[in-house]
């Protein structure tokens, strides 16, 4: 097998853009090839597979797909593993992020954002686990640190994130010996694109001991730390947040 035969395979979810296109970037200079999925991103996506093929070519394929769609999500997992004839790794990154006020939140919020955020992750480790136990895998679930101490008027996003820290032990247990499930809890990393509110912005920075907010590579690095060097770790849940969790 040539090298690049050899070298693994990731697929990652939500990864057109931001910080999920910064773990895809971070994973292929680690020599990995990688699935890329995307729901609507359909342009960005190519033009992070045609940067990143540019470089090392054949080493990056595109999935589309809804991740509402529970039952497609077999088919996602194999097409990810066909690429290439194999799945190593998989990082649930995608996710839906939007405030729920309690008055006025509806049931069809509640399902979308626990769709992309909980039911999403859960199943397509579930579709991947028989790629990935061949191979000795490893998930990674991208929680949040409002799992732990919940985003005022986000209850519906927090719940999900609490959630998939709580899949992300269970499937630990579960897929114990063969594969190693592990989460990352990002602090704030990228501000939310249809939120503009700088008070709140200033607010959170004034919170953060190291005075800044974080980058899409300190996520990425902690992803390729926790699928590449961490062969011990299972069932945890690294939080990347500047220190803002001791304070709040
Ligand atoms: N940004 C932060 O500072 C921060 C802080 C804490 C935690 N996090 C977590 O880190 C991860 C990445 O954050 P981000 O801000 O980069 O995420 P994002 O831009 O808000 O969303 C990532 C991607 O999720 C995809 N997505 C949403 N709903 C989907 C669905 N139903 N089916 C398929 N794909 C769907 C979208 O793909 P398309 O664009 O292709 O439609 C989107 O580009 C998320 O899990 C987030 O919760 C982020």
């Amino acid at each position: 097998m040539s090298p690049e035969d050899a070298s693994r395979v990731v697929l990652v979810t939500g990864a057109a853009r931001r910080i999920g296109a910064e773990i895809v970037r971070g994973l292929h200079a680690a020599g990995c090839r990688l699935a890329v999925h995307y729901h609507h991103s359909a342009r960005e996506a190519n033009t992070l597979a045609e940067e990143l093929n540019a470089i090392r070519p054949g080493s990056v394929r595109l999935v589309q797909a809804n991740l509402a769609e529970t039952g497609k999500l077999m088919e996602l997992a194999d097409h990810a593993a066909h690429f290439w004839g194999r799945l190593d790794g998989l990082v649930n990154n995608a996710s839906a992020f939007y405030a729920t006020p309690l008055e006025t939140v509806t049931e069809a919020q509640w399902d979308d954002l626990m769709a992309s955020n909980l039911k999403a992750p859960f199943f397509l480790a579930q579709a991947a686990a028989k790629h990935l136990r061949r191979q000795g895998g490893s998930i990674v679930n991208i929680v949040d640190i409002y799992a732990e101490r919940p985003l005022r008027n986000y209850s519906v996003y927090s719940i999900a994130k609490a959630g998939l820290s709580a899949v992300t032990r269970a499937l630990a247990v579960e897929l114990a010996q063969e594969v190693r499930v592990n989460g990352i809890a990002p602090g704030a990393i990228l501000w939310p694109e249809q939120e503009q509110d700088s008070k709140a912005r200033a607010d959170i920075l004034a919170r953060i001991p190291l005075e800044r907010p974080g980058s899409p590579s300190d996520i990425s690095r902690a992803v390729r730390f926790l699928l590449e060097e961490a062969p011990y770790m299972t069932g945890q849940i690294i939080t990347v947040d500047g220190g803002r969790s001791v304070l709040i």
